[in-house]
């Protein structure tokens, strides 16, 4: 049965939805379509995915449209198998911060998961890790489901940093959050130089910081709650390199930019990590 429609209100946490499998972690494909498509558009791309996707009890999906296409967007998905994301939030509850968002008004508008410390934020917006910190607090205090985006720039993986700036970002980002809300919690390693730029990780790679991140959520939150922990992978995921990337072991879905803004490609990659859990 479709589990996030608006229809279940809000009644439902939706911080309990993905935990009911202890033993295996149902995969996860995010849409992060960033400054494009009009509400208008989102309508027609998320009918497009809603319908050629149907109710997939292997794989979750979320969209995570610009705050202008929440609503219709969110309209168009109810009582579908598509969940609502949101791009960004800000840290205050509400207040005198012109052209900001807060927690309450995403949680307003059906929105259950929301992308925090993407590379372009921090980079063009000069987001730091503190300030990632309190909007992952913010977050899940209005139980919205944080993606905490983390990873290296091009020059880090070359100076051989990259072990230490994701573990800067990981620890720092999650500082604080206690092991009661570590399953509510998803990461998202994206290598900056990855992102947009055609060049993917590779799976050997990608794995060896995936199963870094999940050691350091070990050390935070414990064994069990760390096995259940969603890490997606980010940057140039595409229908052609997704299998490989999903087959590793630590790689739990995917945060995807460029191949979410058309149906074809970004049905093609729910079809991928569904198949990687049945298969
Ligand atoms: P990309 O973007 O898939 O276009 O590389 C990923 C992201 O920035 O989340």
């Amino acid at each position: 049965p479709p589990r996030r429609g608006r229809s279940l209100g809000l009644k439902l946490s939706p911080l309990t939805i993905y935990t009911t499998n202890m033993s295996k972690r149902t995969p996860l494909i995010a849409g992060n379509w960033k400054m494009n498509k009009t509400a208008t558009d989102g309508i027609e791309l998320v009918k497009a995915i809603s319908a050629a996707v149907g109710i997939d009890p292997n794989v979750n999906i979320v969209l995570c449209p610009p705050f202008t296409a929440l609503s219709a967007v969110g309209a168009a998905i109810e009582g579908s198998h598509l969940a609502l994301g949101a791009q960004n939030l800000h840290d205050k509850t509400n207040g005198a911060f012109t052209g900001e968002i807060s927690a309450s008004m995403l949680r307003d508008l059906h929105v259950t998961h929301v992308i925090i410390g993407h590379s372009e934020r921090r980079s063009i917006f000069g987001e730091d890790d503190a300030f990632v910190n309190r909007k992952v607090h913010a977050a899940l205090g209005a139980t919205l489901r944080p993606i905490l985006c983390v990873g290296e720039l091009l020059a880090e993986r070359e100076a051989n940093q990259t072990m230490e700036v994701v573990r800067r970002q990981v620890e720092k980002g999650l500082e604080g959050v206690p092991a009661a809300k570590a399953d509510h919690v998803i990461i998202a390693y994206e290598p900056v130089w990855a992102i947009g730029t055609g060049k993917t990780a590779t799976p050997a790679m990608a794995q060896e910081v995936h199963a870094f991140i999940r050691k350091l959520l070990t050390q935070q939150f414990g064994a069990e709650s760390a096995a259940r922990i969603l890490i997606l992978y980010g940057g140039s995921m595409k229908p052609d390199n997704a299998d490989a990337l999903l087959a590793e072991q630590d790689i739990d879905g995917g945060l995807i930019g460029g191949a979410s803004l058309e149906a074809k490609s970004f049905v093609e990659l729910v079809r991928s990590a569904s198949k990687s859990v049945a298969g």
